[in-house]
């Protein structure tokens, strides 16, 4: 099937740089196929879920691919397996690799997923560390991509904790040709090495802006986009986060600042009221809910990229 990236047969998807940016596009293109139904793949493999931490969109998009695409997913909840007890790593993944076909990982250390891909032999997915959230960025694009069309030269605006969510969106952003603003107090600016990383994929082609500022980070933005201040690991300090980043609030003052027609997304769940209100999430410019509905067409091109179809 041509519209399928065969390259990425076999492969992993630990972060956006697993993949070229011309492997982006095919993704993309793959996923709006599915989207729209021009295109209905089967492939007859079984996936496994390892996530530590919850999930409700992450867990049920890839579950619903799965058996959509004619597959069987297994829920490997480290509570109910040998995971909890503190099975190596090393034993789980060699394991695991010879009953299942992909296998996808929710958890802490992005180390513990290069552990997992050594190991085990098949193709593992990232789907969501402290560091990354590379599924989560695909939906992303194609949410903007079904907003604008052609998305090169359009410009993101993220305002709030440089997390997980931000590294990926930012990196696939850059990869995309798309001018990407991370605007975070300081202190929490996005990683260095994924700064570096998102500079050196936008080259001449655009621009990777860090910055304090909310407000210039918003201006003729074409998307703006906030997730939670605190994430899963950070509870502790989700009290004291919330003044020092109340003035990142993704609310209707700063909306004005961007373009007229720039959309909103959250990769949710979100807590309404503080890094985003309740009005720019149920406002006309929110996509926030086509964005948790790409999960899905997203990860079963991606599933189908990794695998092959039938
Ligand atoms: N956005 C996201 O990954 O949601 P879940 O934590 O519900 O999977
Ligand atoms: N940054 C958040 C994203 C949740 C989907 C977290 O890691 O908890």
């Amino acid at each position: 099937m041509d519209a399928i990236p065969a390259q990425l047969k076999g492969r992993s998807f630990l972060s956006l740089s697993d993949i070229t940016p011309d492997e982006l596009q095919a993704l993309l293109s793959l996923a709006a196929q599915l989207k729209a139904g021009t295109l209905k793949p089967t492939c007859n493999k079984v996936l496994g879920l390892l996530f530590s931490k919850a999930s409700t969109r992450t867990r049920v998009s890839f579950t619903v691919a799965m058996y959509q695409l004619g597959g069987q997913v297994i829920d490997l909840n480290p509570m109910v397996t040998q995971v909890s007890r503190g099975e190596p790593i090393e034993d789980t993944a060699r394991v695991l690799g010879r009953y299942l076909d992909v296998l996808a990982i929710r958890t802490f250390e992005q180390a513990d997923l290069e552990t997992f891909k050594r190991y085990s032999g098949i193709p593992v997915i990232n789907a969501l560390s402290d560091l990354a959230h590379p599924c989560q960025a695909l939906a992303d694009l194609q949410t903007l991509q079904e907003a604008f069309g052609e998305i090169a030269g359009l410009t993101v605006t993220y305002v709030g904790d440089g997390n997980n969510v931000a590294h990926s969106l930012m990196v696939a952003c850059a990869m995309a040709g798309v001018n990407v603003r991370i605007a975070t107090p300081p202190g929490y600016e996005p990683n260095a090495q994924m700064v570096e990383q998102a500079k050196a994929w936008a080259g001449e082609r655009s621009e990777v802006v860090v910055t304090t500022d909310p407000i210039a980070a918003a201006q003729a933005a074409h998307m703006l986009y906030t997730d939670v201040w605190a994430s899963m690991g950070q509870e502790d300090e989700a009290e004291a986060r919330k003044a020092l980043f109340a003035p990142y609030q993704l609310n209707e003052t700063l909306l004005a600042k961007a373009d007229p027609a720039a959309i909103v997304l959250h990769c949710l769940p979100a807590h309404r009221g503080e890094e985003i209100t309740d009005g720019a999430i149920e406002g006309s410019q929110s996509r926030v809910f086509d964005q948790a509905e790409n999960r899905l067409h997203a990860q079963k091109a991606l599933l189908v990229s990794l695998l092959g179809a039938d």
